[in-house]
């Protein structure tokens, strides 16, 4: 186990907001977690990044740095990897393409910790993290025991579980289970992957999604971001059709449940603001979606900016974006 104090918050968020954070503690196994003297609940971390520290935080962090894998096979082509919450998402893609280990591909490249994965339910190019996940076993502070959550029990919804509603501030994830096969079940729905071919490789797959996410989105280690800012909102038919009387570009899809997924892209970019800077924040000239510090951005022209853009949308359209991305105050509490 390790306790540092007084961190600089630059080191535990990819958005770089400068500020500190009281105590950080990592714990790389579930002994050490349990013999923990926690009189408060620790605020969880991953990589941090989809979190952004606007003050300084007493409150302490705590991070799951444990990174073993076990692997079973239920079924001649079924492999359950048990993966520990510490271990790199895109790593983990990255092995399970080199052994043609089918399920996660399209889910190269996302940043992150596969701790951090069920918490937001991370998705892109038509995959969810939902869709393979076997298991999360959580660490509750309360009973100081693991326990075992089905997918049912998760809560599973678009970038949303129970780990961000229910159990947020109970315990810390600890391990995932996920199912992957070696029968090839690609994925090719989303626009960027149907030029590939129904016989493409996973190697094909996982190289496509990199090319596309790298020509889209900006990588944190040179444009400060922490991805999506806000979710895609989601309205109802009616208002929709209501809005494609004045806006008949309007894209939109349909889910399920007889509402429509609007992307806050495109709501962003029909507002002018694609590159918009406001001193050292702005919106990225590729994915206005994606906020971006440039170097040396506060919390006030951050929250300036979320005003802003959320202002404009919502008196263009009556749409409320809601932030994706996990924003603090000096509590750890999200910031409203
Ligand atoms: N669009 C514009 N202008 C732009 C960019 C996009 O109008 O400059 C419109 C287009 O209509 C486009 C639509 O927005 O078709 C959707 O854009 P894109 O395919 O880039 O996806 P997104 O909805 O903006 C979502 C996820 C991403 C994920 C991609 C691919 C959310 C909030 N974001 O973005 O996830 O990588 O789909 O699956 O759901 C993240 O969560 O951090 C993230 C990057």
């Amino acid at each position: 186990m390790h306790i540092l104090h007084d961190q600089p918050a630059e080191f535990y968020s990819t958005f770089r907001l400068k500020t500190r954070l009281a105590t950080v503690i990592e714990v790389d196994n579930v002994t050490e977690l349990a013999r923990l003297d926690i009189t408060s609940s620790p605020l969880v971390l991953g990589e941090g990044s989809n979190t952004i520290f606007l003050e300084p935080l007493s409150r302490p962090i705590i991070r799951f740095t444990g990174t073993a894998i076990t692997e079973s096979w239920l079924h001649a082509d079924k492999c359950l990897l048990h993966v520990e919450a510490g271990y790199n998402w895109h790593q983990l893609v990255s092995d399970t393409v080199d052994r043609q280990l089918w399920g996660i591909e399209n889910l190269a490249l996302i940043p992150g910790s596969v701790g951090a994965a069920p918490v937001q339910n991370i998705g892109a190019y038509g995959i969810e993290f939902a869709d393979v996940c076997v298991y999360v076993d959580f660490f509750s502070w309360r009973t100081r025991s693991i326990q075992r959550l089905t997918p049912e029990q998760c809560q599973f919804g678009y970038r949303d579980s129970i780990f961000k509603q229910q159990l947020s501030g109970d315990g810390i994830i600890v391990a995932v289970g996920i199912m992957l096969s070696t029968t090839a079940k690609p994925v090719l729905s989303y626009q960027g992957l149907d030029r590939l071919a129904a016989t493409c490789s996973i190697n094909d797959i996982f190289d496509q999604v990199i090319a596309t996410r790298k020509s889209k989105l900006p990588d944190y280690r040179e444009i400060a971001n922490c991805g999506s800012f806000f979710k895609n909102p989601v309205i109802s038919v009616a208002e929709y059709h209501q809005l494609k009387l004045t806006y008949p570009a309007m894209p939109g899809f349909i889910l399920a449940d007889n509402t429509v997924k609007v992307p806050a892209a495109w709501l962003i970019d029909q507002q002018g603001l694609k590159g918009y800077r406001l001193h050292d924040v702005g919106c990225y000239l590729r994915q206005p979606l994606v906020l971006i510090n440039y170097g040396n951005g506060t919390s006030e022209d951050l929250l300036a900016l979320i005003t802003l853009i959320q202002d404009k949308v919502r008196t263009a359209y009556r749409i409320h974006l809601e932030p994706e991305v996990r924003l603090l105050d000096s509590n750890g509490h999200q910031y409203v």
